[in-house]
């Protein structure tokens, strides 16, 4: 019985553990996944956005008190405008997901949404890591040694 309660724990805590992605394993499912050059967007400048917004943790979450929004997943994808969480005054849900979609170890369905994000007219700009650590740099060590 104690080893079942032991068990249980440990799978709980396993379960809760957040998928932090390695950053040449993260280069190689975007590209897999279309997003190098995705609306003039390089590989590159994706890992450096997703480096500073997240540390590439699936699980991440920032909420914001300005406007009760919270930031969701490896791209912090805000729930304003993007996500459905339940909570979030006004929410628009442009991507047409739950929330907590982005908080998935798969990411697949973070990156249809962050496709979603640059296709507006603000583009990579809505990131504001991205403005304060990757644009106007020379990002190309974010996927150096990645084979990508
Ligand atoms: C990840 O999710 C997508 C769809 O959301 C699915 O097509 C794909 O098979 C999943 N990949 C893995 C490794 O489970």
């Amino acid at each position: 019985m104690k080893a079942l309660l032991i068990l249980g724990l440990f799978l709980l805590s396993v379960s809760v553990q957040a998928k932090i992605y390695e950053r040449c394993e993260f280069a190689r499912i975007l590209k897999r996944l279309g997003m190098a050059g995705y609306r003039g967007i390089s590989l590159a400048n994706w890992v450096c956005l997703a480096k500073w917004e997240s540390g590439f943790n699936t699980r991440a979450t920032n909420y914001n008190r300005g406007d009760q929004s919270t930031d969701y997943g490896i791209f912090q994808i805000n729930s304003r405008y993007w996500c459905q969480d339940g909570k979030t005054p006004r929410a628009v849900d442009a991507c047409h997901i739950p929330c907590s979609d982005l908080l998935e170890d798969n990411i697949t369905k973070a990156v249809e949404c962050a496709k979603r994000v640059v296709r507006d007219p603000q583009g990579i700009k809505a990131w504001v890591a991205w403005r304060n650590h990757c644009q106007n740099r020379d990002v190309s060590s974010y996927i150096k040694g990645c084979g990508v």
